[in-house]
């Protein structure tokens, strides 16, 4: 009899085990891959976020460097103005005063807010140019020679010059005031002889405060004229060597202006006084 040996080796079992076991190690390798990729993301955000917030801090210092750029840049052409006002011969506060009669005739136009804070500190700036034309012209008590008289006429130019190339608006606004506060709206000023509204409003603006402030104070070589016969004289150049928008805008608010105007003069006073020291300011 012949018998059958079947010699059955469960085979599939085996090797379903073996898979299963494969299978998990496949999983654990991916499951620890996914857990490393993972981290690594986390560490690559962490990352990021430092970096983001490092340029977010660099982008910060750099933008307040420029802005104490911009102030220095700033408080040093304020100094040039006033040594400039120095070498004109100007008594005290001459262009603090512009600035701020400026600012007033801007307001009394009905520009806004921004527009005067600027031009009160742009304004400042409008004689620097001086800065450029020797002390023996300025100063010169008698009328100036014809030579003298050409040399006067460049400071807006020269002005115009140390001011331009400058980003902030400030000092773009200096630029222009500086250029063309001795324009007249007849077409008659220098340096380039532009009339009307050619002339930068800026411009018209700061040549009527100039002319008041300058006519109404005391010079090294002059007294000061009465306030009404300069705002008289004012009056007949309406139109002429003045806008007239600006002038009907001055006259309006002339008695403020005079009372700003002594405001200032005030606090100069008290500076001068012996008996107040140091701490003056703080009466105001
Ligand atoms: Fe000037
Ligand atoms: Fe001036």
């Amino acid at each position: 009899m012949t018998t059958y040996h079947f010699d059955f080796q469960p085979q599939a079992p085996i090797g379903l085990a073996a898979r299963g076991t494969d299978l998990a190690g496949q999983l654990g390798n991916l499951n620890r891959r996914l857990e490393q990729e993972r981290r690594e993301r986390v560490a690559v955000q962490a990352q990021l976020q430092r970096l983001v917030k490092e340029v977010q801090t660099l982008r910060s210092e750099r933008d307040q460097a420029c802005r104490a750029l911009d102030v220095a840049h700033e408080e040093a052409l304020f100094c040039l103005a006033r040594s400039a006002e120095q070498k004109d011969g100007e008594a005290g506060q001459h262009v603090r005063r512009i600035g701020v009669i400026s600012a007033m005739i801007a307001e009394a136009l009905g520009y806004p807010a921004e527009f005067c804070a600027l031009i009160s500190k742009a304004a400042q700036m409008h004689d620097i140019g001086k800065i450029g034309i020797h002390e023996s012209i300025l100063r010169k008590p008698g009328p100036l020679s014809t030579d003298e008289w050409r040399l006067m006429r460049e400071h807006p130019r020269i002005g115009a010059g140390i001011l331009s190339g400058a980003r902030s608006p400030l000092l773009e606004l200096a630029a222009e005031i500086a250029l063309s506060h001795h324009e007249h709206y007849s077409g008659a000023g220098y340096p380039l002889g532009i009339a009307g509204d050619a002339i930068p409003l800026s411009g018209r603006i700061v040549a009527l405060a100039d002319f008041f402030d300058a006519l109404t104070m005391d010079r090294c070589y002059r007294k000061a004229r009465p306030d009404d016969e300069v705002l008289s004289m004012i009056r007949e150049r309406r139109g002429q060597q003045f806008d007239p928008r600006v002038v009907d805008a001055f006259l309006r608010i002339a008695d403020q202006i005079i009372v700003a105007r002594d405001s200032i003069n005030g606090i100069e006073a008290v500076c001068d006084l012996p008996d107040v020291h140091g701490d003056w300011w703080m009466l105001f």
